[in-house]
């Protein structure tokens, strides 16, 4: 079997990641990918800054041993307490972050609602690298904060038993959200992308992800222009998968989420 051209690392403290790797299968980009989900400690959103930081240098060595040339910091909750001194730690490796998408109710198209709400893990909401880029994107302070103490941790244990009906939980975690009847909700963690259409069901408000930006970056980044037929439909195409859970596990081959 031909190697890909790219090697790119990503993780996140589950698998909120895969909203963003889904992405970058659709890009087309010639890459394989190694995806570390941390979920022997997740949700990070419950954590602290210090605690994120040793983790995700630790993935990040654990990443560089597969010789991976960017990695993908596919958490909101990480970038906002570690990406700064991570990129203090390895100057040489390009680091691809992930924040919500406050900006896009400044573009020139945006035609969506003008009720919106940004909802994020506690630990994002509370951090400086989120006041700042609120404060910078909307100055007007136009889009409402929301900080969601269980979303994440539902997204992830749905994910580990798929037979379990969260709809209930989901209804009473977003309850705050149509109380004030918000058009729109700015998806500012990894995982709340996997269930999107599950928000929209239950809240009818829009979502608005920035997954696909963060792929565009990547490819960006990677220089790739000759990028090859979109493989989002190709069922074939593999990651490696590894978790904290068991420490001893290597990489796994596992299908395109
Ligand atoms: N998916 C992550 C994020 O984007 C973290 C969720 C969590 O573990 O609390 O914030």
């Amino acid at each position: 079997m031909r190697s890909a051209k790219h090697r790119i690392g990503i993780f996140d403290s589950g698998i909120g990641g895969f909203s963003i790797l889904r992405e970058l299968f659709k890009s087309g980009l010639d890459a394989s990918y190694y995806y570390f989900a941390d979920q022997a400690y997740a949700p990070y959103g419950e954590r602290s800054d210090g605690e994120i930081l040793e983790r995700s240098e630790w993935i990040i060595r654990q990443l560089l041993k597969e010789q991976v040339e960017l990695v993908v910091v596919a958490c909101n909750t990480a970038t906002a307490a570690a990406i700064d001194q991570l990129r203090q730690l390895y100057p040489d490796l390009p680091l691809v972050g992930v924040e919500p998408y406050i900006n896009i109710k400044n573009q020139s198209d945006w035609n969506g609602p003008d009720n919106v709400c940004v909802i994020t893990t506690p630990l994002t909401g509370k951090s400086s690298r989120f006041k700042s880029l609120k404060q910078r994107l909307d100055p007007q302070e136009e889009v409402d904060h929301y900080s969601c103490p269980n979303l994440a941790r539902l997204v992830e244990e749905k994910f580990n038993n798929p037979t379990i009906d969260i709809t209930s939980s989901l209804r009473e975690e977003l309850l705050p959200l149509m109380e004030k009847g918000y058009h729109g909700v700015i998806l500012g963690c990894t995982h709340y992308p996997l269930i999107r259409q599950e928000i929209e069901a239950i809240t009818s408000m829009v979502t608005i992800s920035p997954c696909e930006g963060v792929a565009a970056r990547v490819v960006q980044l990677v220089g790739e222009c000759d990028l090859k037929v979109p493989a989002a439909s190709d069922s074939t195409a593999i990651f490696y998968f590894r978790t904290s859970l068991n420490s001893d596990s290597g990489w796994e081959g596992q299908l395109a989420p």
